[in-house]
């Protein structure tokens, strides 16, 4: 049956926040978490009643228009031969007042007498179906969901494909827990704020710190999520978050609910809104979040240039805007950015926003009308853009099972072929960072016992990472090892904390008798989470001592695997010869410890990439988290952020990864110029502007691309997956990236073979950089392309259209 977890509560930390919160709802005060509370335990009981009333639970009960009620199936809006807008209309006009603000939250309440149920909107579904959000209870006939890579690891397969395969299948289990009365339509996920710096606890939950793959995966999840036919019906409904600029949780005293982020016009148009404009005009995502922390003084939740001007503006979103949970009631209670609530309200709806996580919308909505702040037109405006979801969600055409994906039940979440696929991403994430020897891939029959050793060797949980569920099962290190072969099993320390060392001598016993020794090391949501920003780079406690003890001790080749979601400073085991390989597995999932054997034991050549740079502790010297900027400068000793601007030593670099072949690349075909169509009006004279940087806007850039062609050579003996990641340098400037990544492509090699790609670049949004003044241009002159050392120079030249005649 379905029971509330009691991790449940604990797991969603937005609402933690809330829980300070008081608020009046009718006469009677009542905590917020209070009428959470009662609400999910009436869904439950509505659950019960109705698993035990019908033998099917397929059979879930229609949202709304049911065939069973004869009075209002045939209003317009229930009516599915009309236009949606239409029939959104018409809804609208039907609602009172007091009905209409009791939508405008994340537990939107039932409209009986017009037939409509309750709705949860919180689901998610960051790396698998996921019950942080109440629109989501395990239990049952869905003890648990397919539990995917955390999505870092899986950022780092740089494989497009996978990313939206897993999307249809977290997609097929949702729509399936739904059919069941288990979950909801709406999921707020992903997370595609860069990762910009290296300790920010949800780090783990993003695809890395370089915005062109951070939107690349974010356009290819939400397609999966969302399914591609059907034009504009939707599978489920996804949300790309936290927009924008949020990347700091807890750090020396600063929390996301009160930080304000100094963001330059360059940094958010080259960096911070990369990802959310990839989302919104490629992946047509239904759904973008604001944040908690303000950018430049404004709370994003009710900054109308952020949320009307560039999401709905700009990009044309064709979905809703919902805030983060609390956002609007953060806003007014800890940033103090309004004097009233009526007016946090007015200024949220204003704005653009169109759904409160949380229930501030519903308490103070009507006042702030009645005040004079907002008219119910506005109101009007956000429903529509929650309603028109739940249409294209089906929600308002009846019964359930009559939906294209209404079939889907119980036997198509954790099925054989989703667990696979599970197994499968791991094995496309994990990172060979080191292997001198090599010692990798060992032998099942010559290394016969394997030392396994470390705080994280045995874990299951830890492996799910953050915003997970309940997973279908799992495979730790430990079973996955002792698959292939004998092992001697030593936890080392007691825990990732590691706080003494009362455990080292039976490791270092261990590595002793060994043939090959594997240390399982790292981090866990302990150490690195969601409120939880880590103070240092280095593996926590006496971790580090630990390996290097067994290290000397040990018999055979060391293995370490790390299991974080963040970069560990381990330059001590990258410089220690005895440590002969270092894998990188970010966190896994549920087939993590199957993953890390395969690839271990050679059954899988590793193809991942670092999708974040591996910075040394001392990075961190003069790098306050508080600081937004991306571009050093040297003046203060500020080093930068990311690849891009930071130019100092590291431990790994950005798209570093081996594997137990060698790869070669030769540029065969690419165009050494490109002309580039520029707008008559803007341009008479070409001598004048042809060593300058002249707007994207005035460039004709529709179809305006080239393509690169690149011949990859397996030199090895063994079969393997390569991830080609092609660079660009613009011609020096003062506020260019002096490289960028512009294009990737994973492709599978065979042993001794070759294969041709044909890298596709767009000249506009690739070759392009950002001034000062945050304006899109593309420099004229010499640029180059680089994979790996090679180099294609390419020079851009301008070609003035006539004068158009308007
Ligand atoms: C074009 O610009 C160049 C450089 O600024 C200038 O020397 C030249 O006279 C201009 N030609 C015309 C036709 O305006
Ligand atoms: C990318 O992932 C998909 C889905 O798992 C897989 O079929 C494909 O082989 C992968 N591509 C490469 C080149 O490894």
């Amino acid at each position: 049956m379905t029971r509330l977890h009691k991790t449940h509560l604990y797991k969603h930390t937005p609402l933690s926040h809330v829980y300070s919160h008081t608020t009046r709802i009718g006469s009677k005060k009542m905590r917020p978490s209070a009428i959470f509370f009662c609400f999910v335990f009436s869904y439950s009981l509505r659950l019960l009643t109705f698993t035990i009333g019908e033998a099917e639970a397929e059979a879930r009960r229609p949202f709304a228009c049911s065939s069973r009620d004869s009075a209002n199936k045939r209003l317009p809006f229930c009516r599915t031969d009309l236009a949606t807008a239409d029939r959104v209309k018409d809804l609208i006009g039907r609602l009172t007042l007091q009905e209409k603000v009791r939508l405008l939250v994340n537990n939107a309440a039932a409209v009986p007498r017009l037939g409509i149920d309750r709705y949860e909107w919180w689901s998610e579904a960051l790396h698998g179906v996921s019950n942080v959000g109440p629109g989501t209870t395990f239990g049952g006939e869905f003890p648990g969901a397919t539990s995917f890579p955390q999505v870092i690891t899986t950022a780092a397969s740089f494989n497009a494909s996978l990313w939206e395969e897993i999307g249809k299948v977290v997609s097929d289990e949702a729509r399936a827990m739904y059919n069941g009365g288990a979950a909801g339509l709406t999921y707020w996920s992903p997370n595609i704020n860069i990762f910009r710096d290296p300790r920010w606890g949800r780090g783990q939950e993003t695809p890395g710190e370089d915005p062109m793959v951070a939107g690349v995966y974010a356009a290819s999840y939400v397609k999966g999520l969302q399914g591609t036919g059907g034009g504009d019906r939707l599978k489920v409904a996804a949300c790309c978050k936290h927009y924008t600029a949020y990347d700091l949780d807890k750090w020396r005293g600063v929390d996301r609910f009160h930080f304000n982020a100094k963001v330059s016009k360059q940094d958010l148009e080259d960096t911070f809104d990369v990802p959310f404009k990839s989302c919104v005009m490629e992946g047509k995502v239904a759904s973008v979040m604001c944040s908690y922390n303000q950018v430049n003084g404004i709370p994003t939740c009710a900054d109308p240039k952020l949320l009307k001007g560039t999401v709905r503006g700009a990009w044309r979103l064709n979905g809703y805007i919902v805030s983060d949970c609390d956002s609007v009631g953060v806003l007014y209670d800890s940033q103090h950015y309004t004097s009233t609530p009526e007016a946090a309200a007015a200024d949220a709806v204003k704005a653009g926003l169109d759904l409160d996580c949380g229930p501030f919308l519903a308490v103070h909505t009507v006042n702030a009308v009645q005040k004079g702040l907002l008219h119910e037109a506005e109101i009007d405006g956000a429903l529509a853009n929650t309603i028109t979801v739940q249409m294209r969600l089906g929600m308002f055409d009846g019964e359930p099972s009559a939906h294209p994906f209404g079939k889907l039940g119980p036997k198509d979440v954790c099925s054989p072929a989703h667990q696979e696929l599970a197994l499968e991403a791991a094995r496309q994430g994990i990172v060979l960072l080191k292997n001198e020897g090599p010692s990798l891939p060992l032998s099942a029959r010559r290394h016969r016992p394997i030392a396994v050793i470390g705080p994280n060797s045995d874990v299951t949980v830890t492996m799910i990472g953050n915003y997970a569920g309940v997973a279908c099962g799992y495979t730790s290190p430990l079973q996955g090892i002792t698959k292939y072969t004998r092992t001697i099993h030593q936890p080392g320390c007691a825990d990732v904390a590691c706080a003494n060392d009362a455990l080292f001598s039976g490791a270092i016993r261990a590595a002793r008798q060994a043939d090959a020794t594997v240390m399982v090391m790292g981090l866990d949501q302990s150490i690195e989470a969601e409120f939880r920003d880590r103070t240092g780079l280095m593996l926590p406690g006496r971790q580090q001592e630990l390996v290097s003890k067994v290290a000397a001790a040990s018999k055979g080749p060391i293995i370490l695997v790390l299991m974080s979601g963040g970069p560990v400073d381990v330059s001590f085991a990258k410089s220690n010869p005895k440590i002969q390989s270092i894998l990188w597995v970010g966190y896994p999932g549920q087939a993590g410890g199957a993953a890390i054997a395969d690839v271990l034991f050679g059954t899988h050549n590793p193809g991942g990439k670092l999708p974040m740079t591996w910075y040394k502790q001392e990075y961190l010297n003069n790098l306050p988290m508080t600081s937004m900027d991306m571009r050093s400068n040297p003046s203060r000793n500020y080093p930068g952020r990311s690849y891009r601007f930071y130019k100092g030593p590291v431990v790994y670099p950005f798209g570093h990864g081996l594997s137990y072949t060698s790869f070669m690349h030769t540029i065969v075909g690419g165009p050494k110029v490109v002309s580039i169509p520029v707008d008559g009006r803007h341009h008479s004279n070409s001598t004048a502007f042809s060593s300058k940087a002249i707007r994207v806007t005035h460039a004709r850039c529709n179809g305006l691309s080239f393509s690169l062609s690149v011949d990859v050579k397996n030199k090895g003996s063994k079969d393997g997956s390569h991830a080609l990641l092609v660079y660009s340098s613009p011609p020096e400037s003062l506020w260019a990236p002096s490289k960028q990544l512009v294009a990737f492509e994973k492709v599978s090699v065979p042993a001794g073979g070759q294969r041709r790609v044909a890298v596709n670049i767009h000249v506009c949004k690739h070759l392009s950089v950002v001034d000062k003044a945050g304006i899109r241009r593309i420099q004229m002159g010499e640029h180059a392309l680089h994979v790996g050392d090679i180099r294609h120079p390419i020079s851009l030249q301008a070609h003035v259209l006539g004068m158009v005649k308007s």
